[in-house]
């Protein structure tokens, strides 16, 4: 009998083997031609950036936050000086939606546990969630973007700020300033020790 995947993700103890398991339990929900997107960065990151889905760029290159939106996070993350590789960027799912769609609730299900569990082995000291996906799946279905950016709570026992993805503020130029008033909190917040 084949091991359940939760006894799997308990006995995987990096984050090589977490991305290995993750490969091969989700290989049949990755598109020919297209790349799972495991996540990247410093395993001593403190900061944990939570976006959507892998969109075409980040499917091609199995990289996350690579075309525009990632373009714009680059920015927003140069302007409170930080670099990408300081910190550690990873998605709700690992695999690119037809079309970029939303996810469905079945693939959130299906490939949630990774995320969570990536969480545990990297244990950051504070996460940030980008746009409505990630929050309603990390927090409440119901909650609402609008209401809870700019908004520290409480995730998995660690500080987290809520804001836009940075597709929408590539479509809305206000989101993109509450975007950067956002950031700007992260970098006083990491300022002041966390
Ligand atoms: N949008 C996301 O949510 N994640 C990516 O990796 C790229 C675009």
């Amino acid at each position: 009998m084949q091991t359940p995947l939760h006894e799997q993700l308990e006995k995987v103890a990096t984050l090589n083997e977490l991305k290995q398991l993750c490969e091969h339990y989700l290989d049949s929900e990755v598109t020919t031609g297209e790349k799972l997107v495991f996540g990247e960065g410093s395993l001593q990151a403190e900061m944990m950036i939570i976006g959507e889905a892998p969109g075409v760029q980040e499917a091609k290159t199995g990289r996350p936050f690579v075309g525009n939106a990632g373009k714009l996070l680059n920015t927003l993350l140069s302007q409170i000086g930080l670099k990408r590789e300081q910190i550690y960027i990873s998605n709700i799912l690992k695999t690119h939606p037809p079309g970029n769609r939303k996810p469905y609730r079945s693939e959130i299900k299906k490939e949630l546990p990774f995320l969570l569990r990536q969480i545990e082995l990297l244990q950051p000291k504070l996460l940030v969630l980008l746009g409505a996906t990630a929050l309603q799946t990390l927090v409440n279905p119901k909650a609402k973007i609008t209401e809870l950016r700019g908004n520290w709570i409480e995730v998995k026992n660690l500080p987290t700020l809520v804001t836009y993805h940075p597709a929408a503020a590539l479509r809305d130029e206000t989101r993109k300033t509450a975007l950067e008033h956002d950031f700007s909190k992260l970098q006083q917040r990491l300022a002041a020790g966390i």
